[in-house]
């Protein structure tokens, strides 16, 4: 069976539009627009990934691997013609309920019209000026509004250069090297924070902190020199080593929720432990939100859990699918980079599109109070729920843990995943064997087995991916 979902004439006839002004005369890859409206218009796609695949031979001549993010070498290469809404549309037809979401950013959607609009409006105005313009001002403002800790805001491009900003402003800020990160957790893909992050779980009983393992040829192990690793959720390991180390520790870095291994929510008590232990040695506490940060709701997981960080990254839903970033944090650590005395910088950084894209993002998130939350929250309990009623009735041993707009999917008899040691002893084998197959009924979670849920998805979204995991899981699950 291909796909399940039904997709609206208005949206169709969207999604042939600007399949065919994206591609027309693109190297003969495909003929696009009688494609897309052959399948999508009886809801079935052409089940095949014969144009995706021809793309990717194609573009393996021109680019190394033929993609241009790591993340996405060894996937089925799926090459996408559009996107609207809950949907993506590859080169093949087949028309994909997306829970990938660019990796987080589209939590309003493919395309959300307040986004566009916006962005339409700033093409006329100029790009770049090396110099100020509005919308720095109104983002900065939103931002503290929604953020409790945002007294100061700075902006970049992406989360892994702001993750940069925020370290070396807290070594400034305390006149200390060095810093702790948690084992699982991704900081970016620049060396002195890509330790760590995948590979065999550490043993702490044989080694404390954790040795640095680096993850990609190429690595500076001297970038690492200020790097300490310890396992997460784990309040005595971060207690016993601040008692310790905190004379050459300026930061503890920490995703307040876990995202990029699995979905793992902190303990009670976790996250306020490590606020405590901060205070209590002069470490700043940096909240890398860049994926819970406008997910998790307005004010990103430190509203949630109302713990107040010195520093936080913000990116991915802040601007709406467009590449904007930012640092918020205590008036006296960003101060330092007011008077230059700490250096962040960048050519791109508040461009006139990007911001006002965020600018738009944040204001369609705040109306009514927010409201949009608690049905985004809703759509993804009832995905969670319904997966984990699935796998009851058919008696599989698959965890859903998380929260309703990111959760994430792992097979394994443990009852919860905590750490990332516990998040290695999940079945990857199998956890890719669920991903491969909702892929092939068009329902794209992550392939690491993460879903994001966007305020686009709908009730018959939900119900079309319910009966697919369904399917999914009656055999041989
Ligand atoms: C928690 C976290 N921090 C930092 C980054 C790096 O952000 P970017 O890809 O925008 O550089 C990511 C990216 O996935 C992330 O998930």
């Amino acid at each position: 069976m291909g796909c399940i979902f039904h997709i609206s004439k208005k949206e169709l006839e969207r999604a042939v539009i600007r399949e065919g002004s994206i591609l027309k005369g693109a190297d003969g890859i495909n003929s696009p627009s009688q494609d897309v409206a052959g399948c999508a218009a009886v809801g079935t796609p052409s089940q095949n990934f014969d144009k995706s695949e021809s793309y990717h031979r194609a573009a393996s001549e021109a680019i190394p691997g033929g993609v241009n993010s790591n993340v996405r070498l060894g996937n089925l290469p799926l090459c996408f013609a559009s996107g609207s809404g809950s949907k993506l549309t590859d080169l093949d037809g087949n028309i994909y309920i997306d829970y990938a979401l660019g990796m987080g950013p589209a939590i309003l959607g493919h395309a959300p019209a307040p986004v566009t609009k916006a962005v339409e409006a700033s093409l006329g105005l100029g790009q770049l000026f090396a110099g100020q313009h509005n919308s720095e001002l109104r983002l900065a403002r939103l931002l503290q509004t929604c953020v409790p800790s945002a007294e100061l805001v700075r902006f970049g491009m992406t989360g892994s250069e702001m993750v940069q900003a925020a370290l070396r402003v807290a070594r400034a800020f305390t006149g200390k090297p060095g810093f702790i990160k948690f084992e699982g957790q991704y900081h970016g893909w620049f060396d002195n924070v890509l330790v760590n992050q995948s590979g065999p779980a550490g043993d702490v009983h044989k080694a404390f902190p954790l040795p640095i393992r680096l993850q990609t040829q190429g690595q500076s192990i001297n970038a690492t020199a200020d790097t300490h690793v310890l396992p997460w959720n784990d309040e005595a390991a971060v207690a016993r080593y601040l008692e310790e180390n905190h004379g050459v520790i300026a930061a503890i870095i920490t995703e307040p929720v876990m995202c990029n291994t699995g979905v793992i929510p902190p303990r009670p008590g976790y996250l306020e432990h490590l606020r405590a232990v901060c205070d209590k040695h002069n470490v700043v506490l940096i909240f890398d939100e860049v994926i819970t940060g406008f997910r998790l709701g307005l004010g990103g997981a430190q509203a949630r859990f109302g713990i107040r960080p010195d520093l936080s990254v913000f990116a991915k839903a802040l601007g709406g699918g467009f590449p904007v970033a930012a640092l918020a944090g205590r008036r006296d650590i960003m101060g330092l980079f007011g008077d230059g005395s700490v250096n962040q910088s960048g050519t791109y950084n508040a461009n006139v599109v990007s911001l006002m894209a965020a600018v738009a993002t944040v204001e369609t998130l705040s109306e009514g109070n927010a409201a949009v939350y608690s049905r985004l929250e809703a759509t993804g309990t009832k995905l969670i729920d319904g997966m984990r009623e699935i796998a009851e009735r058919r008696s599989i041993d698959m965890l859903v843990s998380g929260y309703g707009s990111v959760f994430h999917t792992a097979f394994t008899r443990d009852t919860e995943i905590y750490d990332y040691a516990s998040h290695f002893r999940a079945d990857a084998a199998r956890q890719k064997a669920f991903i491969d197959a909702l892929l092939k009924k068009c329902i794209r979670p992550t392939s690491r087995g993460t879903w994001f849920v966007s305020t686009a998805h709908s009730e018959t979204d939900v119900d079309s991916t319910l009966s697919a995991v369904d399917e999914v899981l009656a055999d041989p699950f």
